[in-house]
Parts: C-alpha cells; sequence; structure tokens
C-alpha cells in the first residue's frame, strides 16, 4: 500500500541505533507520509530532535509537558490521530516499559493512548534480546497485538556479532507497505493457524560438512507470506535459507531433519492446516565427528540412516488438521505424488517436477499439480512462486469448506 498520506507517529528510544531513524524519517517523508517523531530523553542523547525535525518538518517531542499548541494535548491529539505507530529502535527497556503498562514519558504516555497498530522494531545486544525477561515482554506485546519488525543478525555496535541490529529503514518501509497491503486483502484465512515448512535440512557429518538439497526455501515463504496477507496466523519452520521472513510470520530457525521434527511436533495440535513444503533430508550419517575428519587414503564411506519421515508422522497423528505435502519428483509425478497422498494420510498434495526449467528448486516460478483425497486433479500451469502459493491456498480452503459440508 502507499504510504503517502499517512500519519505515522515514530517512537525513537535511547540506542545507538536512533541514528537509523533519521534515513527512515527521511524515506517516509519522501513517501508523503506525515511523520511525527517521539523521541525519550535518552534517545536525545544520540541524535539531536532538530535533526527529526528538520526531516519530517514537525515538531518532535520529547517531554510529555512541553506542549507545543496550547488548544492540544499533544499525546492525545498524536495518539488520536496516528494511522500507525511504529517504534524503531526499540530499546529492551522501552519494550518493557510497554509490557509493564509504565506511561512515565511522552513516548510511552502517547503509546497507551493510541488505537492505531504498533509496530515495534527492536535493536539491542544479542544477549538482551535473548534475554528471558525481554523475551516474556515481547510476548506480552505480541499477545496484545503488537506487531514485530524482527532485527537482522550482524556485527552489533556494542561489539559483538549475533541478533539484534535495527533491521534497515527500507525493509522497516517496505514491511509496513506489505502489512497495509494485507489489511486491506481479503481476510479469508482470518482466525485460522497454518504451519508452513520451508527450505532444505542441512544433516552434519562434521563441524565443516553436511549433507542437504537445493531447496532454497522460496516455495514455502512465499505459501507462509500468502496465508498471513489472507489473515492466518502463520508459523514457518524454515532449514537454512537466504530468504527473511515475510511480514507478520512467526519463524522459527532449525537446521536438521530431526530438529524440524520437533519444531512442527511442538506446534501441530494447534493448527488448521499444516503445508509441508520444507526439502527435508531422508537419510543422515549414522555417526557425526566433533572434530573436522581427516583425508585419508582411498574412498571414504559414510553410513547412513532413515531419518523420520515428519509428514507420515503427522498424518498418523492426524486429528483436525487439513495436512497438505509437497512432492518433488523427476518423472511419473502423480503417480508417485497419489502414493505419497495416501500412505501419509494426507488431505492433499502439491505434486511438482523438479529438474525442469522454471520449477521446483531455486527457481522464481514453479507448476503443481494439486492432487486431493476425494481424487481431484487441479493443475496450476507456470507462474510466480507467491501466485502458486494463492492458488494452492484457493484449493485448501475449497476443500475445507467441502469438508465441513
Ligand atoms: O525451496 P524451493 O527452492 O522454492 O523449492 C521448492 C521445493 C521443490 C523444495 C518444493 O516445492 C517441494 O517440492 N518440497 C518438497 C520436497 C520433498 O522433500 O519432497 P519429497 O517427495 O522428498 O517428500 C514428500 C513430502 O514428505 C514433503 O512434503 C516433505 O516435506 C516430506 N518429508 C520428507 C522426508 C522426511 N524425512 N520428512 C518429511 O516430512
Amino acid at each position: 500500500m502507499n504510504l503517502a498520506g499517512k500519519t505515522i507517529c515514530l517512537g525513537v528510544s535511547g540506542g545507538i541505533a536512533a541514528y537509523k531513524a533519521c534515513a527512515l524519517t527521511s524515506k517516509l517523508t519522501q513517501k508523503g507520509a506525515d511523520v511525527h517523531v517521539i523521541m525519550t530523553q535518552h534517545a536525545a542523547e544520540f541524535v539531536s530532535p532538530l535533526t527529526f525535525q528538520a526531516l519530517s518538518r514537525n515538531p518532535v517531542y520529547t517531554d510529555t509537558f512541553d506542549e507545543k499548541h496550547p488548544e492540544k494535548i499533544a499525546h492525545i491529539d498524536l495518539a488520536d490521530k496516528a494511522d500507525l505507530f511504529l517504534l524503531a529502535p526499540a530499546t529492551a527497556n522501552l519494550i518493557g516499559k510497554i509490557a509493564g503498562g509504565i506511561a512515565d514519558e511522552m513516548l510511552t504516555t502517547t503509546l497507551l493512548a493510541t488505537e492505531a497498530p504498533v509496530y515495534i522494531a527492536p535493536a539491542m545486544n544479542v544477549h538482551m534480546y535473548a534475554h528471558p525477561a525481554v523475551i516474556r515482554n515481547m510476548q506480552q506485546l505480541d499477545a496484545w497485538g503488537y506487531r514485530f519488525i524482527e532485527p537482522e543478525a550482524g556485527y552489533l555496535a556494542c561489539g559483538y556479532v549475533g541478533k539484534g541490529r535495527l533491521e534497515e529503514p527500507e525493509s522497516i518501509i517496505r514491511i509496513l507497505e506489505e502489512q497495509a497491503e494485507q489489511a486491506e486483502q481479503a481476510q479469508d484465512l482470518a482466525g485460522k493457524r497454518v504451519l508452513v515448512t520451508a527450505g532444505p535440512t542441512q544433516e552434519t557429518v562434521d563441524p565443516v560438512r553436511f549433507f542437504t538439497n537445493h531447496s532454497s526455501g522460496k516455495m514455502g515463504y512465499s505459501i507462509a507470506e500468502a496465508a498471513a496477507k489472507r489473515g492466518a496466523a502463520v508459523t514457518l519452520v524454515s532449514g537454512p535459507t537466504q530468504l527473511t521472513a515475510p511480514a507478520g510470520v512467526k519463524k522459527v530457525d532449525v537446521v536438521s531433519a530431526d530438529d524440524m521434527l520437533q519444531a512442527v511436533l511442538s506446534v501441530y495440535d494447534e493448527q488448521d492446516i499444516v503445508i509441508k513444503s520444507a526439502a527435508v533430508a531422508d537419510y543422515r550419517p549414522v555417526q557425526t565427528s566433533d572434530k573436522k575428519m581427516k583425508k585419508q587414503a582411498g574412498n571414504l564411506v559414510i553410513e547412513m540412516e532413515r531419518t523420520t519421515d515428519i509428514l507420515l508422522t503427522l498424518g498418523q497423528r492426524k486429528q483436525h488438521q487439513f495436512l497438505v505435502g509437497f512432492a518433488a519428483e523427476t518423472e511419473d509425478a502423480i503417480t508417485y505424488g497419489l502414493g505419497k497422498l495416501e500412505r501419509k494420510h494426507l488431505d492433499a498434495i502439491c505434486v511438482n517436477t523438479v529438474g525442469k526449467d522454471g520449477a521446483g528448486f531455486q527457481s522464481d516460478t514453479n507448476e503443481v499439480t494439486y492432487l486431493n483425497k476425494e481424487g481431484k486433479q487441479q493443475h496450476f500451469p507456470s507462474n510466480t512462486k507467491q501466485q502458486i502459493a494463492h492458488q494452492i491456498l484457493n484449493e485448501i480452503l475449497a476443500d475445507m469448506e467441502a469438508d465441513e459440508v
């Protein structure tokens, strides 16, 4: 959606990432948004309010009692006129205060008074971000409907490398635009919990080697994104990929097939729809080495054992869930797909041919045949993975409605 004409209250708290909020203000203003900045006193230690005033061309608030317009009460006026509230950077202290209902300065007071959607972009030291108090506070805010824009992993100003770096201004704006677009889209998955798996798994041989496959995660991430846009509460269990979590999706990172099994089982009971597009390893090494294996003369034989078939396990434990698998085949795709549909007790399966140009692994496009347990075969010709994701979700919703009749 267009942010032009939207009134955005930008809350800036006292972390070094406050400097990035300047670029954010500038870019939002360039997009036509009416940006009103509220700074904590500590934020003003990092960046001058005058900088934000010049960039936003609006007065900047740092003090509840510094009323700039006698005819208005500033914190109520800002709270009422905001189309959305963005906290960037949000420090651990600010997050803790909001979760505790504290309103002891201009920013937290305005936040308590607003009914606008609030987006929180945390930025802090990696250990602070992992602290149980911060996690508890974020869970509380999540339960109240506040939305998080996850920090990136990378070099932090404190010298550590890890998760805690404020998401880049361009990405924050993209997420805001996507979220707003999502709000305008049909919400036919509202109230549904959807679990999607994506990407490859990695099965360790030693500290420098592992077995994996070509999955990029694009298909699964597209499904997660499409489901979130249509109003579902989405959990994305992802193997290692280069992709960023889609807006509004709860992402759980895993590495091995066994990690994925545990992550999926821990949330399975509460799901309405489960879509398993991950390319899970069927085998893992029987033995892994703590130390790098040294080259030896002659060939190397690595004994492999079967991993647990996650989809089969889910099929055997299925209660109310609508369970959808994927089948990546190189030949006789429909025949093999139908076999998996039945053997794994699925409601439907999406068959794609890998090794074909413009389909399967890595590609931005795919070509899928949706097979359901009633014998329906619906072919979707080559299209972007985003469009294929929506087509799959349409079929799932239609099948779920038919099951209810
Ligand atoms: O990630 P991309 O680059 O976008 O590529 C997308 C894709 C090709 C990976 C995707 O469209 C796809 O086909 N995913 C399924 C790949 C796969 O593992 O297929 P399979 O036929 O080997 O497995 C059948 C089903 O069983 C899959 O749903 C798989 O997740 C599941 N499975 C397999 C093995 C295992 N141990 N546990 C499982 O749950």
